[in-house]
């Protein structure tokens, strides 16, 4: 079994239906319009965000949230993973009722508790959700640029694509970048290469959150390979979401051929039926990669980790061992 590192999951969206139903009787809240026989039910983008927020709204201590995170990544430390990066939500926690630094300190307390049992390297990257407005994403970039914790190396946005424009998020990844925060943003995953275009253009990320629909274009292809842009790519998600039809469309082995950095990654792994260890087995089954290939994976997302140097060094050094 490969090593694995994981770069795009997002918090929220990695809680298990069964744990979301503890959640649920725990506060007295009725979860039959969004889970039915075990598994999440939606139909399109606003309807999976709706489950998702649903979910989200039942994690309201900082007990909740240390559990949430050590059972994600325990699980995914069980399934051959070294190194997490979770993208956080202050604004979801805020709407669950606790403060962006409770929230954080909680996330970081359950990150320590899965790397005391299983090892696992963590670290966090706080996002702001597009559809909750440009004020809420600057907050969001503010609170992860002085809050100083010392899992928090990144910042990011998320939510519906759809919604906004790239342009009036410039003045949020600028604080993130002052900060010193690794900078990633999603885009080309319910819009075009447009979007992917104008992400690299305003905001100059070092990865890209899917960025799959770049392959509508071949020279922003030729582009993000030059300019050696990370892609976070969530096979499993694109499908659920009808981003492309099936395994056999999607454009993982082009984007891979044409030279870019690509990375396997579950995005919110129960809405979609998947875990990172399934992206893996269904980059051997379908993208035809053998252990040697998705070995070199792994490595492309060590290399991309928002991590100090000497982490990054530890990481890599794990795989050489294992590759020997
Ligand atoms: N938030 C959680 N999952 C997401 C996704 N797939 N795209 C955009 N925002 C999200
Ligand atoms: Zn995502």
């Amino acid at each position: 079994m490969p090593l694995k590192a994981e770069l795009h999951c997002h918090i929220e969206g990695a809680a298990a239906p069964e744990l979301v139903i503890r959640q649920a009787q725990k506060y007295g809240k009725d979860t039959s319009p969004y889970i039915q026989d075990g598994s999440f039910v939606w139909h399109d983008f606003t309807s999976f965000l709706a489950a998702y927020d649903f979910s989200s709204d039942l994690f309201r201590t900082e007990e909740d949230y240390a559990r949430l995170a050590d059972h994600y990544l325990t699980s995914l430390a069980r399934d051959g993973a070294i190194y997490s990066e979770i993208f956080t939500s202050p604004d979801h926690a805020g709407k669950a009722g606790l403060s962006p630094r409770a929230y954080t300190d909680a996330l970081g307390e359950g990150m320590a508790r899965a790397k005391a049992k299983t090892g696992i390297e963590g670290r966090m990257i706080v996002t702001g959700v597009r559809n909750a407005g440009v004020e809420s994403i600057e907050q969001a970039a503010r609170f992860a640029a002085r809050c100083g914790h010392p899992l928090v190396t990144g910042f990011g946005v998320a939510g519906d694509e759809r919604m906004g424009d790239l342009e009036d998020y410039v003045r949020a990844f600028e604080i993130a970048r002052e900060a010193g925060l690794g900078i990633t943003v999603h885009a080309g995953e319910l819009m075009g290469w447009e979007s992917v275009k104008a992400a690299l253009d305003h905001i100059r990320p070092a990865r890209i959150g899917h960025g799959v629909r770049a392959i509508e274009n071949p020279e922003l292809v030729g582009r993000i390979a030059d300019e050696g842009v990370v892609l976070e790519c969530c096979p499993s998600s694109n499908i659920a979401l009808k981003v492309f039809d099936s395994f056999a469309d999607h454009p993982f082995p082009a984007l891979l051929a044409a030279g870019c950095k690509v990375t396997l990654n579950s995005d919110d792994p129960p809405y979609f039926r998947t875990s990172l260890k399934r992206e893996y087995d269904i980059a051997a089954e379908h993208f035809s990669m053998n252990d040697k290939a998705l070995a070199a994976l792994t490595r492309t997302a060590i290399d991309a980790a928002f991590v100090d140097r000497k982490t990054k060094a530890m990481l890599l050094g794990r795989l050489d061992v294992k590759g020997r």
